[in-house]
């Protein structure tokens, strides 16, 4: 597996309009650390995902993964050149493709060989406990085993950065808590730098080693927390 990496973003701000979302943020994460992003509604989470991504670019500043620069005012590397993973509140699966076909899909865009591609979709899917349905498509599924489906996808390519917004907020409680804890064990087993974007505070508190308050454009506030009581330092 590749290393993860460390990610660090400097001065960045974001507007849309007049409307001014981040103002000059600064926020290092280790290589490695599972961050939960937590704050209010409107408070900019999505749009430093998005900036994090490559779907947009900074106004201001700069974002490094590791030594490599991948974006600073008015330019934005690529998502696919990022060698990051993401995955989304809506899960985003291909309805007519199969499961095994939704998570290969990565692998066909970085034209990994079939033999290949097969045992990494194989591995991907066994991962996150649906080595059964690799020929159903999502239409067959419930709703947290798409959401396991489009972790298998983003974490097939084996990327250095891992993405998440609101990934359980689509399913109910007793189904997220599940979820939410096979997620921890799972990204603590590839140890590949995750950034979590949360409302659920719990949630951020069995998944993160470091929780992230925004507020106003800005870093509030970077509390750690222990993992083995789950209870923040
Ligand atoms: N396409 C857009 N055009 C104009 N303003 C936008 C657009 N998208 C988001 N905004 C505004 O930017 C701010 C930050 O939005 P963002 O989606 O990052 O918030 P968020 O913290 O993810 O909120 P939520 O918790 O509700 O998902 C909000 O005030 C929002 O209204
Ligand atoms: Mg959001």
């Amino acid at each position: 597996m590749d290393a993860s990496t460390e990610i660090r973003l400097a001065g960045v701000s974001y507007a849309f309009g007049d409307h001014r979302v981040l103002n000059q943020l600064d926020l290092h994460i280790p290589a490695g650390a599972i961050v939960a992003l937590l704050g209010p509604s409107g408070c900019g989470k999505s749009t430093l995902l998005r900036l994090l991504a490559g779907l947009t670019q900074p106004a201001d500043g700069t974002i490094s993964f590791g030594s490599r620069l991948v974006a600073k005012a008015g330019w934005a590397m690529a998502p696919e050149s990022r060698d990051i993973g993401m995955v989304f509140q809506d899960y985003a699966l291909w309805p007519h493709m199969t499961v095994e076909e939704n998570v290969a899909f990565p692998l066909k865009m970085r034209r990994v060989a079939h033999d290949e591609r097969e045992s990494r979709v194989r591995r991907a899917l066994e991962r996150v406990g649906l080595g059964e349905f690799s020929k159903r498509k999502p239409a067959g599924l419930s709703g947290g085993q798409q959401q396991r489906v489009a972790l298998a996808r983003a974490i097939v390519a084996e990327p250095r950065v891992l993405l998440f917004d609101e990934p359980l907020s689509n399913l109910d409680s007793e189904l997220r808590e599940t979820l939410c804890r096979d997620m921890a064990l799972l990204l603590r087993q590839l140890a590949i730098t995750a950034v979590y974007v949360t409302h659920d505070r719990r949630e951020a508190e069995i998944l993160a080693d470091h929780i992230v308050h925004l507020s106003a454009g800005r870093v509030d506030a970077i509390r750690s927390v222990t993992p083995s009581s789950g209870e923040i330092a």
